[in-house]
């Protein structure tokens, strides 16, 4: 949400700005802009639109100097517009500054500022920033951005330089991602890995609260104003984790790149020993785990629909009541929990503002919580008492693949880690589930390899029509619902999902004129149910996709479509439905034309509320 980039050092740092808000695109796509100090002059370009946009309109331009600030907008406060993107700058054109989040009192700040003689050309709460460090500006940039920043409500990562007291830039951090990377021939602020990867080795995760000043020679935190000893990490990935390698969009690369995922997810977590579960050092213990009575599981979107996975799983699995929440609505709900509630936050980016909202209100009860994120040190796994770490890789696109198939992954291995430290199953039974889910990467690619042209004929079709439903009974339901909710945000075709016994209560009465009813139907002790929901369906002339077992011959007998999965034990399921659903959905974006991997009005790593 917003994408960040800063660089200072011996290069020029227009190629960076560019080339690291590219990598940063998936996080807001609405407009884009850069600010290089040269020469005691500031040059501002922004352009609304993406960042080709932005390109063009600079192509031939001479845009010298060897430091700089970038920004690519997800808007907030202000529609796309030229004047509303960043970066922003004071009356006086001398401070310019990139955010990313929402200043909270901005309205406040812009009053007073107005009264002191202040003036603003956009509609953003951003540009309350530079002017207010203006108003606190004696010469001293670090000084000034300190004294704004205490006057600062909300949550931000902001990137500030000015032309009175150059050579360096300064950056702030509360509740939104900043990272400060560590270059041999400069250094560089980004909201995010990917754009840094080729340009730095080493790097720190800015804490909330902290400032970061970085220099042509080097980088210095401080919290309260004093220097303090950053955390520097390596940065190990290679260029290919954020190029899209020779696929068409990172989307399908992340489809394709499961099977990898799955197991790097899987890899060193079953031990032989005294327990079959290995999740490293979670503090939830064996004595812990007994006085645990519910466990709440709390998430955005897809991670929210894996939430629901667990739902289904755990109540199987443990016999413990499980409550799956949308995180936005959580926290201002007063939710009952306690210090024998479990609470299980979901999220790829690890940095959600309302999940990340809703685990500290858990927290605050008293509750346990676990963590189940992709993204290393990100804030929802610093505020956590535990985290199991999904492994996925890094995902750029905006919708969710190899994210929420990890988390699934994610969600039974700690399922059966409490199985087992509760003693709700043998250990025989536990191998059982393991010895198959062992098999799942392989299943996963069995169906991309063998499944592509039917599942592009269903992509095909499904794309002619404006609406479409799918259904299903237990975990098929639950994968159903981020079937539907993939479809509809790639292809802005209109889906929705319903229990499948839920269609004739209501629903039925749209199913008409050859309407894609997509059944997913792996459950098998509710087939003949399925079946009997698909035939209403039929009857009503909707037009029937069915996932089903190879195999299978109840289903294929009422369906006009069929993709057959490789068998598998039916609570593992979800990870194999929700691959064709995936690539439908891919599949009829692209025949439609959309913008698959920057699907409208949406951005990834939702960082405000
Ligand atoms: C949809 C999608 C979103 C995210 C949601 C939560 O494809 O990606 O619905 O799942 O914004 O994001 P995280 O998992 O980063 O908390």
């Amino acid at each position: 949400m917003c994408g960040i980039a800063g660089y200072i050092g011996e290069k020029q740092a227009l190629p960076f700005l560019i080339s690291g808000l590219k990598k940063l695109e998936y996080r807001g796509y609405d407009s884009a802009g850069i600010a290089i100090y040269n020469e005691g002059r500031i040059e501002v370009r922004r352009q609304v639109g993406k960042i080709a946009e932005l390109e063009r309109s600079i192509r031939g331009q001479v845009i010298e100097g060897t430091q700089g600030i970038a920004h690519t907008r997800w808007a907030t406060h202000g529609m796309p517009s030229n004047r509303n993107s960043h970066p922003h700058r004071d009356s006086d054109g001398h401070i310019a500054v990139v955010h990313n989040g929402i200043i909270e009192n901005y309205l406040e700040l812009r009053n007073e500022l107005e009264d002191k003689g202040y003036t603003f050309t956009s509609e953003t709460d951003t540009e309350v920033v530079p002017n207010l460090i203006a108003e606190y500006f004696e010469g001293n940039l670090l000084e000034a951005v300190e004294k704004a920043k205490a006057r600062l409500r909300g949550s931000y990562a902001a990137v500030c330089m000015s032309q009175q007291d150059p050579d360096y830039l300064v950056g702030i951090r509360q509740d939104s991602p900043l990272i400060v990377g560590y270059g041999k021939d400069g250094n560089y602020f980004a909201s995010d890995i990917p754009a840094l990867i080729g340009h730095v080795d080493r790097y720190t995760v800015l804490k909330n609260g902290e400032t970061a000043v970085i220099d042509r020679d080097g980088v210095t935190i401080y919290v309260d104003g004093k220097a303090v000893e950053p955390e520097v990490m390596e940065l190990t990935m290679d260029i290919d984790a954020a190029e899209k390698g020779g696929y068409d969009h990172f989307m399908l690369k992340e489809i394709i790149e499961q099977p990898r995922a799955l197991k790097e997810c899987l890899s060193g977590r079953i031990a032989y020993g005294k327990r079959v579960i290995d999740l490293g050092e979670l503090k939830l213990d064996a004595a812990k785990a007994e006085k645990i009575n519910k466990i709440v599981m709390v998430a955005c979107g897809t991670a929210y629909h894996a939430c629901y996975v667990g739902r289904y799983v755990y109540e199987k699995l443990l016999r413990i009541p499980v409550e799956v929440e949308i995180a936005s609505e959580f926290r201002y709900r007063d939710p009952i929990l306690d210090e024998h509630t479990l609470t299980i936050v979901v999220s790829q980016s690890g940095e959600t503002a309302d999940t990340l909202a809703a685990l500290a209100e858990a927290k605050r009860k008293g509750s346990h919580i676990l963590a189940i994120t992709n993204v290393w040190e990100s804030s929802i796994a610093r505020e956590a008492h535990d985290v199991i770490y999904t492994r996925a890789g890094i995902e750029i696109a905006v919708a969710s693949t190899k994210a929420y198939t990890t988390q699934i992954l994610a969600i039974y291995l700690f399922g059966l880690y409490m199985a087992e430290l509760k003693g709700k199953m043998i250990r025989r039974e536990i191998q059982t589930i393991i010895n198959e889910l062992y098999r799942l990467p392989e299943k996963v690619q069995q169906i991309i390899d063998d499944n592509l042209d039917i599942i592009k004929e269903m992509a095909d079709e499904i794309a002619e029509f404006e609406d479409a439903f799918f259904i299903g009974r237990d975990l098929d339901y639950v994968v159903a619902r981020e079937g539907a909710l993939k479809l509809k945000e790639i292809s802005y075709i209109h889906a929705e999902a319903y229990a499948a016994g839920e269609l004739k209560h209501g629903t039925l009465a749209l199913i008409v004129d050859r309407v894609p009813v997509i059944c997913l139907c792996t459950q098998r002790n509710l087939e003949e149910k399925m079946v009997s929901n698909i035939k209403e369906a039929q009857t009503r002339n909707g037009q029937i996709f069915s996932i089903c077992f190879e195999g299978d011959t109840l289903v294929p007998a009422v369906s006009e479509h069929v993709c057959y999965l490789p068998k598998t034990l039916d609570l593992l399921a979800p990870i194999l439905t929700v691959i064709p659903l995936q690539l439908i959905a891919y599949y009829a974006s692209v025949k439609r034309g959309a913008d698959v991997d920057k699907p409208r009005n949406l951005a990834k790593s939702v960082t405000v509320e």
